[in-house]
């Protein structure tokens, strides 16, 4: 039973203590201040997606990882999760729901994932049987027990001038779906995550959890950027004739207008970036992870980029060892497995989306 005396449905029902209304988003004493700030969700145990992006980290200077939370799913041999564990000690991280119900005393909550109804409750059943494995070997570990404990729940960081929240699900809840691609799609959302930024202080939200990548740079008025600028020009004189010499003259003070808003640091602008996964491919016939970059330099490697005045939000792909990859997770999870039949075929054909429709307001930088 949850505590407001509901029954639980493993998989679906959101536990109440992953509310995160006691975080604390608006001091200004961010957890982390770097010039390039790595953000890696979901990389479900994937060992070498976690050597590649360390690869990748040699090439950046002043530098954080943060692992926001479900560093482990396919990794349910203690072997292999310490392993996980152990390279990632040194960097920051943050609980994901899968890391919450391993130390959680309750199994009500099966793997804690919180599926909306959109997904298929055969998914949702693999889910808590994959959880249930894992909790029963890792609990063995007082020593992994006890890490997973001592992690925070969310942090804030700065690169440049810009506040960034780091969470796993949205800014309510642990496992919230907000940040999922169908809900930054809806512009009531847009509007409820851009006010609570605003009241924040925050700039930009890095979040995964939904395991789909979704990128969102929206304005003022919470309407995506691609939508602002499709949209028609309210006409102010559309009661009065004007002659063509007046309308040119408007057209020139327009232009002139809209560059100086460019020239203007976009303060109204604001960033929600999901990363996916880094440990699974993402996109149709692709077989890499993704992580979020914020910095205040460019990537060469990233597919997709938002300018927010001075920082760069990019999306980099993480070409880990594909076929090392599979050998490992074919010998953990046989074909009957739940975790193959849920995963393998995403794991050797790629996502269910095609880049393009992950994005709105980003500009892609792939060939
Ligand atoms: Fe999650």
């Amino acid at each position: 039973m949850s505590e407001g005396g509901d029954i639980m449905i493993p998989g679906r029902t959101c536990p109440i203590d992953y509310n995160l209304n006691g975080e604390s988003f608006d001091r200004f004493d961010e957890d982390i201040m770097a010039d390039t700030i790595y953000v890696v969700g979901g990389l479900y145990g994937n060992k070498e997606a976690l050597d590649e992006i360390l690869k990748m980290a040699k090439e950046e200077s002043n530098l954080r990882i943060v692992f926001n939370g479900d560093a482990h799913w396919f990794d349910v041999d203690l072997e292999d999760f310490s392993y996980i564990e152990n390279a990632i000690k040194n960097y920051d991280a943050i609980i994901g729901n899968v890391e919450a119900e391993l130390i959680s005393d309750r199994s009500e909550a099966g793997c804690g994932c919180s599926y909306p109804d959109s997904v298929d409750d055969g998914v949702v059943d693999r889910s808590n049987k994959i959880h249930s494995i894992m909790k029963k070997n890792i609990q063995k570990s007082k020593d992994m027990i006890d890490v997973l404990k001592r992690r925070k729940r969310t942090l804030t960081a700065r690169v440049g001038d810009k506040r960034i929240a780091i969470l796993h699900g949205d800014e309510k809840s642990l496992a919230g779906w907000g940040n999922s691609k169908e809900n930054l799609q809806d512009a009531d959302r847009l509007d409820e995550i851009g006010s609570w930024a605003d009241k924040n202080s925050i700039d930009i939200v890095a979040c995964t959890h939904t395991c789909a990548p979704i990128a969102v740079a929206f304005g003022e008025d919470c309407k995506t950027i691609d939508e602002n600028n499709g949209e028609k020009r309210p006409d102010k004189t559309s009661d009065k004739i004007l002659d063509v010499g007046e309308v040119d003259k408007l057209d020139k003070k327009v232009d002139k207008l809209d560059k100086e808003v460019d020239k203007l640091d976009k303060p109204d602008k604001k960033v929600v970036i999901n990363n996916g996964a880094s440990g699974m491919p993402n996109f149709i016939n692709t077989n890499y992870g993704l992580l979020t970059r914020i910095s205040k330099t460019k990537s060469d490697r990233a597919i997709y980029r938002y300018i927010l005045g001075d920082v760069f939000i990019e999306a980099i792909p993480i070409e880990y060892d594909h076929d090392k990859f599979l050998k490992w997770f074919d010998e953990v999870w046989d074909n009957t497995s739940p975790a193959s039949i849920s995963y393998r075929d995403r794991i050797v054909y790629g996502g269910c989306d095609n880049v393009e429709n992950c994005v709105r307001g980003f500009e892609l930088v792939f060939d």
